[in-house]
């Protein structure tokens, strides 16, 4: 049987484990696998673009496990009443092919991009970064929020909206977070003295969300809201004048804020910060920026990790079909239906007759020849 987490699982291990548990938990799973980045088959995602948004595909493999996240983006959506992001994926069986798991990945995918960023800055932000301004409260924010506090320690969250209301959830949900929250005014106010800057602002456009001025040295920019062609977040000279870290490279060239540079700008990619063969910030002044698009990897280690947390309570579903004779498709449905039995029983009853006279056989509509 195939293994389900629903949303109303993921909402039940949670209460259990507690998120900021949860998100150190997955974040270890994240960080060791980008330690064994090169043993993984890795493509950049096939993206589906239209008019309001994008549909995209992730597929990652270990050559044990292999692992697709179906996730969309639709900035335009949350006026409308709906998600920005939503997200499913599967975990299947090398050996065979078979899906052994299917998830929610809506919280997943808010917890792995919270628990990335935080992987990244605790790599790259300086050790002593107390401070985190977060402009856009949507969504992802309260996730991007606790991990930092989980992982880095940060104490104090400056956050700025263009959507008051969105600002009064985002403090209301964060009230008894152990977090000091401060409600900014502007973005030049909740980065006055910010250690570290995320930026996850939705819309489509090549946005300048953050301007050279609103950066200091020293300061780690964590931008995630910039992950599409044409849908960045930073003005051009911060990535130029900052030393910039992506996930897959090929990847976040073309939907990154790095789509701005040349072809041939400079980066270096996380996991070899993580796994000591290049440097991350080499001096209290230098200005980091993590160039976060999302990447297939963070799914895969998501999708382990929820597996082997919630393994006793997980679900079945009748995903894939169970059959004493695998050649006997068509039988499990003979057995299980009375009417395909009847439809089995006639076919038999006409390839007797057709040996005996020859005559072609009508197949009814709906066949599970089609
Ligand atoms: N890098 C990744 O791995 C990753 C993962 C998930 C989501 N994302 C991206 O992160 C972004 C945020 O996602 P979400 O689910 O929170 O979206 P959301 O729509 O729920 O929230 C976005 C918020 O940004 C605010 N906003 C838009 N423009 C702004 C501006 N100029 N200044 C201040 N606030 C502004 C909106 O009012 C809204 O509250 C999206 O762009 C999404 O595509 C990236």
């Amino acid at each position: 049987m195939t293994q389900f987490i629903g949303t109303s699982d993921i909402r039940t291990l949670l209460r259990h484990t507690g998120l900021e548990p949860f998100l150190i938990g997955l974040a270890g799973y994240i960080e060791a696998d980008f330690r064994r980045w090169e043993s993984f088959e890795k493509a950049a995602r096939l993206a589906s673009h239209s008019r309001d948004g994008v549909i995209e595909l992730m597929p990652a493999s270990d050559g044990e496990l292999y692992a697709m996240k179906f996730v969309n983006g639709h900035p335009g959506n949350t006026a409308g009443g709906k998600l920005t992001v939503t997200a499913f994926g599967v975990l299947a069986d090398v050996s065979t092919g078979y899906p052994v798991l299917v998830s929610e990945m809506t919280i997943l995918t808010a917890l792995r991009t919270a628990a990335t960023s935080a992987v990244a800055a605790r790599a790259l932000a300086r050790p002593d970064s107390r401070v985190l301004a977060l402009i856009g409260a949507g969504a992802q924010s309260e996730f991007q929020a606790l991990a930092f506090k989980a992982l880095l320690g940060v104490e104090e969250v400056r956050v700025v909206d263009l959507d008051t209301e969105a600002m009064d959830k985002f403090c209301l949900n964060l009230a008894t977070s152990g977090l000091r929250i401060i409600r900014a005014g502007s973005v030049a106010e909740a980065v006055d003295g910010a250690d570290i800057v995320t930026t996850c602002t939705a819309d489509k456009t090549r946005a300048r969300v953050l301007t050279p001025d609103h950066v200091v040295p020293g300061m780690h920019v964590n931008a995630i809201g910039g992950d599409c062609p044409g849908k960045t977040e930073l003005h051009p000279d911060i990535v130029a004048g900052a030393s910039v870290f992506t996930e897959y490279t090929p990847q976040t060239r073309v939907e990154g804020e790095i789509q701005q540079m040349p072809a041939d700008f400079a980066v270096i990619e996380l996991w070899q910060v993580l796994t000591g063969k290049a440097a991350g910030r080499r001096s209290a002044g230098e200005v980091t920026l993590f160039d976060s698009v999302g990447f297939a990897i963070e799914d895969f280690s998501t999708l382990r990790y929820a597996r082997d947390l919630s393994r006793a309570e997980i679900r079945d579903i009748d995903l894939i079909p169970e059959l004493d004779d695998p050649k006997d498709l068509f039988g499990l449905l003979a057995a299980q239906s009375p009417k395909w039995a009847m439809i089995a029983a006639s076919t038999a009853a006409g390839s007797t007759r057709q040996s005996q006279s020859p005559r072609p056989l009508a197949t009814p509509s709906g066949s599970p020849n089609t």
